[in-house]
């Protein structure tokens, strides 16, 4: 089953659209990374699913029921721009707050159990305005978690957080699927980060979904090149370019893509005069990916 599934969606502001007839399927128990530049329509769509925005057209489905439907509503959490606290009570209370809002019963206990899940639990009675802005992120994932939601959405939670807070934040992700079975949609433009964590990836341009893809797929489909480095590099890049048919520059680095065997490419060179001082196998990573597809469909 999905825990979204979005057909022909669209929204349009002022006779500009957002969002563009944009299709979405994210599984039960993703951790799913949305990927899109400044302005794609990543906060839109996740407003279109939370149902803070009204469509112009399209279906949105969660764990197979219309969004609108109240029973599937009270399934999901979400933390789009910020948490809403009130800067002057304390985080417990802000939680309580939410707690009160939401109906919940066993309020106490509830609580308690969102902020051990964001490992804040002794730091329940600081106020909000003095948290650090990784504890106010993870504020804001503890009160999208009040209510034992089954998927939670989260508009851009690791920006502005240093390692520390980014591997916390990693680990909390992790366990809320994990541990609790929770599905994830997460936008983000760290794509480093994004790759420890996610299951599957969704990329969006001007509101347009251009591509679904798990994160098995793309492990499967990433292209391995050999990186080296020679004391003439120059040379060895037109000795390499005769016999290979994708060879590159890069970051200080010759790049031999499609290739594999680290030990012909050294044997080559060497028939050719050259001396490779280094030599590492490696795969394209997100962020590449990211930027080939960008720049194919720009028609770069
Ligand atoms: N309430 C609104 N009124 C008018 N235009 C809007 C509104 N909300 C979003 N837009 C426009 O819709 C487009 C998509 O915006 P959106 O915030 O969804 O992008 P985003 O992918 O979240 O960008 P970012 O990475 O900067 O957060 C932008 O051109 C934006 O200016
Ligand atoms: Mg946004």
């Amino acid at each position: 089953m999905n825990a979204i599934e979005i057909r022909n969606l669209s929204k349009s502001f002022r006779g500009m659209y957002a969002v563009d007839n944009l299709n979405m399927t994210v599984p039960v128990g993703a951790i799913y990374g949305f990927i899109g530049e400044n302005g794609s329509g990543k906060s839109t769509t996740e407003k279109l699913i939370c149902g803070h925005l009204v469509p112009d057209k399209g279906k949105i489905k969660l764990f197979g029921r219309d969004y609108k439907d109240a029973g599937v509503r009270v399934r999901v959490g979400a933390l789009i721009e910020n948490a809403g606290c009130f800067p002057n009570s304390s985080v417990w209370d802000n939680l309580m707050m939410q707690a009160i809002n939401l109906g919940l019963k066993n309020r106490d206990e509830e609580i308690r159990r969102v902020l051990e899940i964001v490992r804040m639990e002794d730091s329940a009675q600081i106020k909000f305005k003095s948290c650090s802005l990784g504890m106010k992120q993870r504020i804001g994932i503890a009160m999208a978690l009040l209510g034992d939601p089954a998927l939670l959405i989260l508009d851009e939670p690791i920006n502005g957080l240093d390692t520390d807070g980014m591997r916390i934040m990693r680990e909390i992700l992790v366990d809320i699927t994990q541990k609790y079975g929770c599905t994830v949609l997460i936008s983000s433009h760290i794509l480093g980060e994004l790759e420890k964590i996610a299951t599957h990836y969704g990329i969006i341009r001007q509101g347009k979904m251009i591509c679904e893809i798990s994160a098995q797929e793309m492990e499967n489909r990433a292209r391995v090149f050999v990186s080296l480095k020679t004391k003439d590099m120059q040379g060895a890049k037109d000795a390499l370019q005769r016999k290979f048919a994708n060879v590159r520059e890069e970051d200080g680095y010759l790049r031999v893509y499609d290739v594999n065997n680290t030990e012909s490419i050294v044997e080559y060179l060497l028939k050719n005069g050259h001396v490779v001082n280094e030599i590492k196998k490696n795969k394209i990573g997100l962020e590449e990916y990211y930027i080939e597809l960008m720049s194919k469909k720009e028609g770069k």
